[in-house]
């Protein structure tokens, strides 16, 4: 995925994160070992000084945020247990007494497509919730026309049902360090302490650019390149689906232009990071300022930040699942590391749908797709080109002709996967899978993660 502006300026809590949230976990010993068993029980410890900390989290970052949250309130003697809030229902709710919600919103003001049950189920009217007092964390980006949508919903819908705020709504602007330590503070308060640790993210990388290649010349659309990084020291690890933020060149005023964040088309396996990168154009015909600078500018041999961070809702099932890989243009990224991550290996099936404009420019990594098939690293795979005029179809399209394929790969258990525009593609691709499954299927797909998104 391309967050275009960025998400947050630090999501990039990799790998040094995931270990600091397993040393939480491993610290808080016993009390989260129980919590963990009882998923949806009561508090083990039923003391003023024991909380429930929810997340609803498309790409990780308020779960992330969520486990910063709950090591905060442990620090300071109490009892946490961490939890999707897609695992909680009304009374679950209620017998928290104290609950911390970190809730993003994605599409348009949308719910991350885990909570989505709960939003169906339990949201769709007030229930009794007295007794429950709650803070909630809100994460959003004001350049979306519905700010932090999902968690305002949230908000009114806990309010309605009788809970308390312990205080104000936090929303978070594009990850805004400055709401964030809020928080933080808001939590010093409940709990008395006055320690804020620091939540500041492990520092970026440096890796070097050392391939650069136009995927697709003489396409009609934007020119598409793979690049390929080598990390300068030891490389991080990583699984498919994870996400990298590439930290951009200082502006000539001294400004910090942010972060860009991409799909990893690649594994550790390979010794490098890829990516897919589409150079944008604006208006008035200047290029993108990260997409220029890394198709154009950047130069073989160049260094640049680089940070890896998991994006857990986009991870893949065990390698017996089938797996149909859906996407187009620059999506082929995110799916790619998918079927890579499959290669000389036994696994139940992998089948890409891919779309683009022509098949003349804009097969992107034709040869390596024919291999992974001679292989079998995929087992099938279906491309259409939206400009070609025997074709002037969608990936949509695909699922529509292939329907009884789909739906017989989704009766053995199969897990899609979707990456690509969220304009052009998602809600297409959405539509002709629910008609393809049922409109009753689909929404059991994505609850039970057996329909995961990356859409930007
Ligand atoms: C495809 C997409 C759609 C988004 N839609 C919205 C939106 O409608 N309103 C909003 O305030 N933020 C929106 N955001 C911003 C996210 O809420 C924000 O990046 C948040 O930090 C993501 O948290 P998460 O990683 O836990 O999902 C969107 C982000 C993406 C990638």
């Amino acid at each position: 995925m391309t967050a275009d502006p960025v998400r947050w300026l630090w999501t990039g809590v990799a790998v040094g994160l995931w270990l600091l949230v397993v040393a939480a976990v491993a610290w808080s010993g016993a009390r989260a070992r129980r919590a963990a068993a009882s998923r949806a029980g009561a508090l083990d410890s039923s003391g003023s000084d024991a909380a429930t900390v929810a997340f609803a989290s498309q790409t990780g970052l308020a779960e992330e945020l969520a486990w910063m949250t709950a090591r905060s309130l442990s620090d300071a003697g109490t009892s946490v247990r961490v939890m999707p809030l897609g695992d909680l229902d009304a009374a679950a709710l209620k017998a928290a007494g104290r609950l911390l919600v970190v809730a993003s919103t994605t599409g348009e003001g949308d719910a991350p497509d885990g909570v989505s049950r709960f939003v169906r189920q339990t949201m769709g009217a007030p229930v009794d919730l007295s007794g429950l007092g709650y803070g909630l964390l809100a994460l959003g980006d004001h350049t979306y026309n519905d700010f932090c949508g999902f968690g305002r919903a949230l908000d009114g819908w806990l309010q309605r049902s009788g809970a308390e705020p312990l205080f104000d709504r936090v929303e978070v602007d594009n990850g805004d360090a400055g709401a964030i330590r809020d928080w933080q503070h808001q939590l010093g308060l409940l709990t008395g302490s006055t320690i804020q640790p620091d939540w500041t993210p492990p520092a970026f990388d440096r890796w070097t650019l050392v391939e650069r290649r136009h995927l697709n010349p003489g396409s009609p659309g934007g020119e598409a390149w793979l690049l390929a990084f080598a990390p300068d020291g030891h490389a991080p690890d990583w699984v498919a689906g994870d996400i990298a933020e590439i930290g951009l060149p200082a502006r000539a005023d001294g400004t910090d232009p942010g972060s860009r964040e991409y799909s990893v088309a690649s594994l550790p396996g390979d010794g490098r990071a890829e990516f897919i990168v589409r150079r944008l154009t604006r208006p008035d015909g200047s290029p993108g300022l990260a997409s220029g600078w890394l198709t154009h500018h950047l130069a073989i041999g160049d260094a640049i930040d680089m940070r890896i961070r998991p994006n857990r809702s986009f991870h893949g099932p065990a390698p017996e699942t089938p797996l149909i890989l859906i996407g187009n243009g620059t999506g082929l990224a995110g799916l790619r590391a998918h079927w890579k991550a499959r290669a000389g290996r036994p696994h139940g099936g992998v089948w890409l749908m891919f779309g683009e404009r022509t098949r003349a420019h804009d097969a992107f990594l034709d040869d390596e797709l024919q291999a992974a098939l001679r292989t079998r690293d995929l087992t099938r795979l279906d491309r259409v080109f939206s400009r070609d005029a025997a074709d002037g179809r969608y990936v949509q399209r695909l699922i529509a002709q292939h329907a009884d394929e789909l739906v017989s790969w989704v009766d053995r258990g199969a897990v899609i996967l979707v990456c690509g525009s969220l304009e052009g593609m998602s809600r297409g691709v959405h539509a002709a899978l629910e008609s393809a499954l049922g409109a009753e299927r689909l929404p059991v797909l994505t609850e039970t993660g057996r329909y995961r998104r990356d859409v930007y």
